[in-house]
Parts: structure tokens; C-alpha cells; sequence
């Protein structure tokens, strides 16, 4: 029987074991330029394992794409030689790595685009936030994207993908959850076009349809991942059916064969307090949509882990929090070892402190 510690297969990819470290921002990258640290190479290095994955926080696309002062970018030349040095970090200890694409669309300020306008897919009612220099602050007010626009954004995914795959990444995950641009489009709160980008849900996933398959034309669809979240509720995203809606993403996304399909768990909001309310979606919605490898994620732990691969209903189990403060996870895991709590004031901007400065459980032990 499949566990927590037994090989998967992920596309191309043979893994050793089955703990992912989640996507997570954490706004550490160098100003002016978005350029990759040295303390995000060592906080990468430090949670790789051998066979192990790592899924590298949000990568905006383009200056427009962005929401967070200090989150990461590659766009520019001048970020290649940053990811490199990341990618090299976790290849040195035979892990593999994606980066997660993705475009911010309405989450964004003015201060974060160049000075024009957040764009989404239509102008609605939005009270979400970015963060500039300044901090945390109110979203500025977005414009709808022309549909004369659209392939040009398809085009910048298209060439972050194989920026990517030129600083020696082994794949690429579309950020296609919590909100940002995929999921604007995908989810009928936030897309009222009229167009073919909107209406029916073959027209809201027409735009995740044309960004997948550009990913796939740089990396073949075995190196290309889609994380989504159903249930979600950050960015004030919403639909009326969620189910109908998500059971065509699962669909549509399983045509292409893609190495796999992340799932959000609508266990936890980010304030740390249970999501009531919500069937688990990757039972509910996706497994018996999608044939590939399910990664799953929120809220877990070793052993709710352990029980959903054991349920099949996922594959894999992506970890955020907990991976903040025990590089060695899989490790702590894997010996029943207790975790370091995390540290939520350090998740998002600041130094080494509280970021790649937590030790691995034989060290904190012997000091
Ligand atoms: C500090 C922080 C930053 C995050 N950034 C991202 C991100 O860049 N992309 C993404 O898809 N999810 C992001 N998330 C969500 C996590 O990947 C994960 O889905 C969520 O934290 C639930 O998992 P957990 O219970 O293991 O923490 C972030 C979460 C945290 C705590």
C-alpha cells in the first residue's frame, strides 16, 4: 500500500518520498529588481531531500503580474542568475524543484504593476490587499483586460516558463489557486466577461486551457503542474457552483496528462482557525476526474497525511507552515520526530530570522 514514505511517480519525475514543500511567498527578494537572495537559496537548500520535491513560491510573470513588494519575479535577465543558484541548491541534495507561475491580476497596487491599473478579467467589487514598500495595503481599483490582450499574458507565461527551464528547473506549477489571474478567470464571481473568456465554464477555463498548453509547448506536459483551490477564499474569489466548476477544471486539466494536479484543502483559513463548512474537495471533486497524481495540501500533518494516501483519494501531501520552521520534515516525519512551531510574524518579509535560520533536528538536539 501507497504511504507517506514510498516512491511516486510525478510525470517525468521518480520521487523518493511523498512530502512536497508547498508554495510559499515569503517577500525575501533583493530591491530594487526582485532578484533572488542568497538566504532564499539557503532556506531552498536547506529543504530539499534526495527524491524529495520542493515547489518554489509564487514567480510573477511580468511587472504587471505582481502583488507583494519583495515577493519573487523572473522576467528579466538580470533574475537568472539568482534562480540558478536556487535551482543548484536543491539539485546538490538529488531534490527536484518547480517553480509556481503566476500572475496577480486584480491582488495588486499601483505601486507593484509600473503605475497602471491591476487587470482582471472584470471589474467587481474587490476589498482584497497587496503589499508595497509600504506594507499590507488595500488593492488599487483593476480594469477588465481586453480579449485583444489575453495572448499577450499567455505569451509572458510562455516565456517565464522557458526562463525557468534555462536557470535548470526540472518543471513548472501554474498558480492557477487562491484567486490571482487563472483563478479570477476560472471562477464566475470574478469573471463576468461576455466574450469567450466568460459565460459558460468552457469559456472561464479557456484562459487556464491556453496558459497550460503554452506551458506544455516549453516542457511537455510531464513537467507541468496546476494547483487549484476549490474551496478557497482568499482574494474574495467565489463561484455559484464551485462543484460544477472545478469538476471541469479536474476534466479538462486530465486531457492534457500533466504530471500532476494540487489541490487545496479547504482545511484551514490563513489565520490558522478550521475552515467549517467544506466536504474535502479532492475526494469530492477532483479524484474521480483526474487520473494523474493528486497533490494535496492545507493543514496537514504526518498523520492526516499519512491517511488521505492511504484513502487514495491523494498522492502526494504539500506541507507550508510546518516546512517554515523544520527544513528536515521529512525526515521529522519520517522518524515521528516532534516539529519546531512556526513562526507567523517571519512569513512574509524580513531577514534570515525565523526564515533559513532554523536548525534540522540532530543539530537543535545536540546544542
Ligand atoms: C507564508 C505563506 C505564503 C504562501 N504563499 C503561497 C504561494 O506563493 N503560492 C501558493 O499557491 N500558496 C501559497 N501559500 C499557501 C500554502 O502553499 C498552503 O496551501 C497553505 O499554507 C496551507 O498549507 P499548510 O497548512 O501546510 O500551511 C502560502 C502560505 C503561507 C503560510
Amino acid at each position: 500500500m501507497a504511504h507517506l514514505f514510498s516512491p511516486v511517480t510525478l510525470g517525468a519525475y521518480t520521487l523518493s518520498h511523498r512530502v512536497v514543500l508547498a508554495p510559499m511567498t515569503r517577500l525575501r527578494t533583493i530591491q530594487p529588481g526582485d532578484i533572488p537572495s542568497p538566504m532564499m537559496a539557503d532556506f531552498y537548500g536547506q529543504r530539499a531531500s534526495e527524491g524529495g520535491l520542493e515547489i518554489i513560491e509564487g514567480v510573477s510573470i511580468s511587472i504587471v503580474g505582481r502583488s507583494y513588494y519583495g515577493a519573487a519575479s523572473f522576467f528579466d535577465d538580470s533574475q537568472t542568475a539568482g534562480w540558478k543558484t536556487i535551482a543548484e541548491a536543491i539539485h546538490a541534495k538529488g531534490g527536484r524543484v518547480f517553480m509556481q507561475l503566476i500572475h496577480g491580476g486584480r491582488q495588486s497596487h499601483v505601486e507593484m504593476t509600473g503605475g497602471v491599473a491591476p487587470v482582471a478579467p472584470s471589474v467587481m467589487p474587490f476589498e482584497g490587499v497587496a503589499v508595497t514598500k509600504d506594507g499590507f495595503v488595500p488593492a488599487s481599483p483593476h480594469r477588465a483586460l481586453d480579449i485583444e490582450e489575453i495572448p499577450g499574458i499567455v505569451e509572458e507565461f510562455r516565456v517565464a516558463a522557458q526562463r525557468a527551464k534555462d536557470a535548470g528547473f526540472d518543471g513548472v506549477e501554474l498558480h492557477g489557486a487562491n484567486g490571482y489571474l487563472v483563478d479570477q478567470f476560472i471562477q464566475d464571481g470574478t469573471n463576468q466577461r461576455t466574450d469567450r473568456y466568460g459565460g459558460s465554464v468552457e469559456n472561464r477555463v479557456r484562459f487556464l486551457r491556453e496558459t497550460v498548453e503554452a506551458l506544455i509547448s516549453v516542457w511537455g506536459a510531464d513537467r507541468v503542474g496546476v494547483r487549484i483551490s476549490p474551496s478557497g477564499e482568499w482574494g474574495g474569489i467565489s463561484d455559484s457552483d464551485p462543484e460544477a466548476t472545478f469538476t471541469h477544471v479536474a476534466k479538462v486539466l486530465n486531457e492534457y496528462g500533466i504530471a500532476y494536479l494540487h489541490v487545496i484543502e479547504p482545511r484551514v483559513k490563513g489565520d490558522d482557525t478550521l475552515h467549517e463548512g467544506h466536504a474535502p474537495v479532492a475526494v469530492k471533486y477532483v479524484r474521480p476526474s483526474f487520473k494523474g497524481p493528486i497533490i494535496a495540501a492545507g493543514g496537514f500533518d504526518g498523520d492526516s497525511a499519512e491517511a488521505i494516501i492511504a484513502s487514495g483519494d491523494a498522492d502526494l501531501v504539500a506541507f507550508a507552515r510546518h516546512f517554515t520552521s523544520n527544513p528536515d520534515l521529512p525526515y521529522r516525519l519520517k522518524h515521528k520526530l516532534p516539529l519546531a512551531p512556526y513562526v507567523r510574524a517571519a512569513f512574509w518579509g524580513g531577514t534570515e530570522k525565523h526564515y533559513s535560520d532554523f536548525p534540522a533536528y540532530d543539530t537543535a538536539k545536540s546544542a
